[in-house]
C-alpha cells in the first residue's frame, strides 16, 4: 500500500501522457506560452510497468491526462494497457473533448469508464476566446454521445473566470436542469505562469456556493475518497453541479491522489515543482525496485499545498502536470 506519513492512501494515480495540446486555453497558457514537445513520452511498455507498479500497492484508479491526451495516436491502446493492468478497476480520461465524436467508441471498447471534459463556456463566441478553437458545437455533440454510448461518467470541467464566464451561471444550470451530468466549477488556480491573468480572473467558488444555496442546492454527502469537488443537486434539476475550491476548502487532508508526468517524473503534489524521475525503473519488468521507490517517496509529500494561506501556486502550467 502507499500511505505517507498522514495516513493518506493513495489509490488514484493521474498520468499525463503528453504535454502538448491543440487548444490554447488563455488560463493555462497564457501569452502565447506553448509547450509542444513530444519528446520522452512514456511509451506503451514503460506506462505499462508504471502502472503495474503502482497497481500492486493499491492503486485502483488511473485518470490519464495531458496536455490533451488524445493527441497521442496510441490512446485508445493506452487506456486498453491500464485497464488490462491486474487491480485496475477504473481508467478515466481528462480531454478538451476534440476528439470526442471520432474516439469515445474505440475508447469505450478499450475499457474507459470515465471522461471529464473541458467547457469554459457556452457560448460559442465565449469558447472560441478561452480556448482559441471555434469547437464548442462539435465538443457538445461530442458530450451527448459519449453520454449516448452509455459511458458511465461523463462529466463537465468549466474553470470560474470572473471576465469570461461568471455571468453564464444561469446558462450553466440550464444545462443540466434536463440532462444527467455532473458539471463542475474549478477555482482557477495560480501557476507559475499565469499571475497577472489569475489577479485578473480569479473568483472564488464561495460566490456560486452561496448562489447554489439560496436557489435550493444541496450538498450530497461523499466519501473521503470521492476527490476534491463538493457536488450539489436539486429536486428540480437532473445533473449535479459541482465546485473545485483548492483557495476556498483545503481538501488536501483527504487527498488520495499520485501524479506522474508524460516524461515518468512523480509529482507528490500538484502545487510542487519539485519531482522524482521514474524513468529509470520503467525499463526492467522487475517491479520490486520502484515499488520500494514509491513508498520511500511518498513520506515526503507535504500535508497541504497551502494554496489557502498563500493565495499562490508554484507549479508551472497545468498542462505539464496534467491538472
Ligand atoms: P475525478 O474525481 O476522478 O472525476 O477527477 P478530478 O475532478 O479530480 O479530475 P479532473 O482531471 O477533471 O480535474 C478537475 C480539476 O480539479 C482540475 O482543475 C484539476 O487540476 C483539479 N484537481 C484535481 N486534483 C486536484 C488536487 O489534488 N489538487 C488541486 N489543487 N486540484 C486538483
Ligand atoms: N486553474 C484551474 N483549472 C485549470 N485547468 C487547467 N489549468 C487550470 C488552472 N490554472 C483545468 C482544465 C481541465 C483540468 C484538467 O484542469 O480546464 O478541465
Ligand atoms: Fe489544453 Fe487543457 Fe491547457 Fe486548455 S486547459 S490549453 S485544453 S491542456
Amino acid at each position: 500500500m502507499l500511505i505517507d506519513a498522514y495516513a493518506r492512501r493513495f489509490s488514484y494515480l493521474r498520468l499525463s501522457i503528453t504535454e502538448t495540446c491543440n487548444f490554447r486555453c488563455s488560463y493555462c497558457l497564457p501569452d502565447g506560452n506553448t509547450c509542444d514537445s513530444r519528446v520522452g513520452e512514456l511509451s506503451i511498455a514503460e506506462i505499462k510497468r508504471l502502472v503495474t507498479a503502482f497497481a500492486q500497492l493499491g492503486t485502483r484508479k488511473v485518470r490519464i491526462t495531458g496536455g490533451e491526451p488524445s493527441l497521442r495516436k496510441d490512446l485508445t491502446e493506452i487506456i486498453a494497457t491500464c485497464k488490462a493492468v491486474p487491480g485496475i478497476e477504473k481508467v478515466a480520461l481528462t480531454t478538451n473533448g476534440y476528439r470526442l465524436l471520432r474516439d469515445a467508441k474505440a475508447w469505450q471498447a478499450a475499457g474507459l469508464d470515465a471522461i471529464n471534459v473541458s467547457i469554459d463556456s457556452l457560448d460559442a463566441d465565449n469558447f472560441h476566446l478561452i480556448t482559441g478553437q471555434d469547437k464548442l458545437a462539435e465538443i457538445l455533440a461530442g458530450v451527448a454521445y459519449a453520454q449516448a454510448l452509455g459511458i458511465a461518467q461523463v462529466k463537465i470541467n468549466t474553470v470560474l473566470l470572473k471576465q469570461h464566464n461568471a455571468a453564464e451561471l444561469g446558462d450553466f444550470l440550464n444545462f443540466v436542469k434536463s440532462q444527467p451530468i455532473a458539471l463542475r466549477f474549478i477555482e482557477l488556480m495560480r501557476t507559475g505562469d499565469n499571475a497577472s491573468y489569475y489577479q485578473r480572473q480569479h473568483l472564488s467558488g464561495s460566490l456560486i456556493q452561496n448562489q447554489l444555496l439560496q436557489q435550493g442546492w444541496q450538498l450530497k454527502t461523499k466519501a473521503k475518497t470521492d476527490g476534491p469537488a463538493l457536488e450539489y443537486s436539486h429536486p428540480d434539476y437532473q445533473g449535479n453541479i459541482g465546485l473545485i475550491m483548492p483557495y476556498s476548502k483545503d481538501f488536501c487532508a483527504d487527498c488520495n491522489r499520485l501524479r506522474v508526468s508524460s516524461l515518468g517524473q512523480l509529482y507528490l503534489c500538484l502545487f510542487t515543482d519539485s519531482y522524482q524521475d521514474l524513468r529509470a525503473f520503467l525499463h526492467t519488468d522487475d517491479t520490486a525496485a520502484l515499488q520500494r521507490f514509491l513508498q520511500q517517496a511518498v513520506q515526503g509529500k507535504a500535508y497541504s499545498h497551502q494554496l489557502q494561506r498563500e493565495h499562490s501556486g508554484s507549479t508551472r502550467h497545468l498542462a505539464q502536470i496534467g491538472g
